[in-house]
């Protein structure tokens, strides 16, 4: 694989890496806004024996469909850019899609990249995990006795990080041989932006939609 040693520009490469799943995660609000009347809650509306929602109505089918699908297309948008745009810092951040610089999936050589589809069925499984963890947590939260929208940090900062990864490694396979682990663990400073900085992130573009009326709560 064709990627400089990543060193400080590591944290740009870790935000990079996990644009699908910031993307997915941050989709349900405009999905909300976009099609208010799908809203049927994932959990069927069911309740435990005290009353209170298994999920509650904020985990949609609306909000996991929509955020895989827009997760599945920012992948794709990272191929484009990192192979058309091609700016050296993204030198090899393109999913695959070049292996070694040379090999295009149209082109006839022994070692090929991703296709296009592989790599959006790759931010989509990711999307999807990022969703699906968001959903655990609510479930989590509501056995705690939490109403829909309570803040709970850390956790809320922390769901779709962790199921992100996973969906990365579930979806690995739909890539190049190694790509997505030497991508994650090709400098240790990757992991640790991921685990650091996202809820930091996840904060400030919670107040951020806050602000512009998306969100009905800052956090
Ligand atoms: N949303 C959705 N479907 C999802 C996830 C989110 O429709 N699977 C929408 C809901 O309108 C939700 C909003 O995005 O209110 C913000 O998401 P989030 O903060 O995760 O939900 P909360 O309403 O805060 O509910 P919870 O306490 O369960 O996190
Ligand atoms: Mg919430």
């Amino acid at each position: 694989m064709c990627r400089p040693d990543v060193g400080a520009l590591a944290i740009l490469h870790a935000l990079w890496l996990f644009l699908p799943a910031y993307v997915a995660n941050m989709s349900p609000v405009f999905s909300a806004k976009l099609m208010p009347k799908w809203s049927r809650p994932i959990d069927g509306g069911k309740t435990r024996e005290d009353g209170t929602r298994i999920l509650g109505d904020g985990k949609t089918w609306r909000g996991l469909v929509g955020g895989a699908l827009a997760a599945g297309l920012t992948a794709l948008a990272m191929a484009g850019i990192a192979t058309a745009a091609a700016p050296s810092w993204l030198d090899g951040w393109d999913l695959g899609y070049q292996v070694e610089g040379t090999c295009a999936p149209t082109e006839d050589c022994e070692v090929r990249g991703a296709s296009l589809l592989a790599i959006f069925g790759f931010g989509a499984i990711v999307g999807f995990f990022a969703l699906a963890g968001d959903a655990v947590e609510s479930y989590f939260k509501r056995k705690s006795g939490r109403p829909r929208g309570a803040p709970w940090i850390p956790f809320d900062q922390l769901d779709f990080v962790v199921f992100g990864l996973l969906g990365m490694v579930a979806a690995s396979p739909l890539l190049p041989d190694g790509w997505v682990f030497d991508a994650l663990l090709g400098d240790w400073l990757i992991l640790t932006t991921l685990v650091v900085l996202t809820p930091a992130l996840h904060l400030l573009i919670n107040r951020i939609g806050y602000w512009m009326g998306l969100k009905d709560v800052p956090w």
